[in-house]
């Protein structure tokens, strides 16, 4: 038998049968005729999950890090100035990655628990008349704290200020399985990774480009050979691609868009709201500061003074064998995180719900046994899952 139990990581999250056997294909010769295909396939449907109407869709095999990479160096030049926030840990990396590449990176420090600041954005832009400032960077879904940003609002402020700048968005642990409109708000690079809402491992950086990042390119210094979109553009696969994964993608897309992206976008909230609701039975709460700013995809939780969240994460795969997501940075030992992102059914939840009970109850947590499971199952109840499809 399998001890095997579904995980509750903020990604790489579980993956469904079907898309796991799409993945594992015979050795194909991606210079044989039998690859356009399936590599068209799959950059349409990100297009059409990311809701790009124009533009570009680049597939590296990498990771999220390698999209901010590739989205950073291929239109940017040395010394160049951007705007961001740091308000977690993935705010900070790509902050770092920047930095490391010689951008100059107009920091903003916000309290982790807190989303993109737009009004001081609004405020930055407005003041800078020159427009010194090249590129915005706006983390949509900070995965280390469970915060949503409002990545229309900041699209908002570049335009009252009538600011050129191009804006970045990292999506790695929002798109496709929360609303993302990669066209409508004007996102000129959008990236994320194959191992989180496209439910596959890990291995595909995916970045949508659009028009205006293309006509950054051409003038862009950064140095950049592996992830030079241009070879990309020119030859298709400059490299040996990952060929398993781009036809997982295109199985992903096809089954993300068979649900319909509202119903799945819908369903990350139903799941989140039982967790939320089970978080609030515990008498816990989530590190986002409001629930505004309530990530779809994952809720860090803080613990009591003195429980330590990584010791509890452990604690939970040793004896439990589930893996929850630690605390990381500034909320390490502070918080843990239950990721509900991908392939997750609000059964496959109440499993997390209740493995996190007896985790917690066992680390001293003043938790009541079933009272988180019971608040979750009344959500669940009054708001009962759509309609089963056809198996995948
Ligand atoms: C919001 C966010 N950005 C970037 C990354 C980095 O992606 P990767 O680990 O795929 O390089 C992650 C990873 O969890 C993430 O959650």
């Amino acid at each position: 038998m399998s001890s095997q139990n579904p995980v509750f990581i903020p990604g790489p999250t579980n993956i469904p049968e079907s898309i796991r056997r799409a993945c594992d294909i015979p050795t194909m010769d991606h210079r044989s005729a039998a690859f356009p295909p399936l590599f068209e396939r799959a950059k349409t449907g990100v297009a059409e999950v990311l809701k790009m109407d124009a533009g570009e869709v680049i597939l590296f095999p990498a990771s999220g890090t390698g999209g901010w990479e590739a989205a950073v160096t291929n239109t940017l030049s040395p010394g160049d100035k951007v705007l961001a926030a740091r308000h977690g840990m993935f705010s900070l990396k790509w902050i770092d990655l920047c930095q490391r590449h010689g951008l100059d990176v107009e920091v903003v420090e916000c309290p982790w628990g807190e989303g993109a600041p737009v009004d001081r954005f609004a405020e930055i832009l407005a003041a800078d008349t020159g427009h010194q400032i090249k590129a915005v960077l706006v983390t949509h879904n900070e995965t280390a704290t469970g915060v949503v940003s409002d990545v229309a609002a900041v699209r908002a402020a570049l335009d009252a200020a009538g600011h050129p700048a191009l804006l970045m968005v990292d999506g790695v642990s929002s798109i496709a399985s929360m609303d993302f409109r990669m066209t409508e708000w004007g996102v000129d690079l959008a990236v994320t990774g194959s191992q989180k809402g496209f439910m596959l491992p890990v291995g595909l950086a995916i970045v949508g480009v659009s028009p205006k990042a293309l006509a950054a390119m051409e003038t862009a210094k950064l140095s950049r050979c592996f992830f030079d979109f241009r070879d990309m553009l020119k030859l298709g696969t400059p490299y040996t691609p990952a060929v398993g994964l781009i036809n997982g993608l295109g199985a992903s897309c096809d089954m993300l868009l068979a649900e319909g992206l509202d119903n799945v976008f819908a369903r990350h909230h139903r799941i989140a709201e039982g967790v939320r609701a089970a978080v609030a039975a515990w008498g816990l709460r989530p590190c986002a500061v409001s629930p505004a700013l309530y990530s779809d995809t994952v809720t860090a939780i803080v613990l009591p003074e003195g429980v330590d969240g990584n010791a509890l994460v452990r604690h939970a795969a040793d004896a439990y064998h589930v893996a929850f997501g630690a605390g990381l940075g500034e909320v390490a030992g502070k918080v843990f995180r239950i990721g509900h992102l991908g392939m997750l059914t609000d059964v496959m939840a109440l499993s997390g719900i209740a493995t996190a009970e007896m985790a917690m109850a066992d680390m001293g947590v003043p938790v009541t046994l079933g009272s988180g499971v019971a608040a979750a199952q009344d959500y669940y109840r009054t708001n009962k899952a759509a309609p089963v499809q056809a198996a995948a």
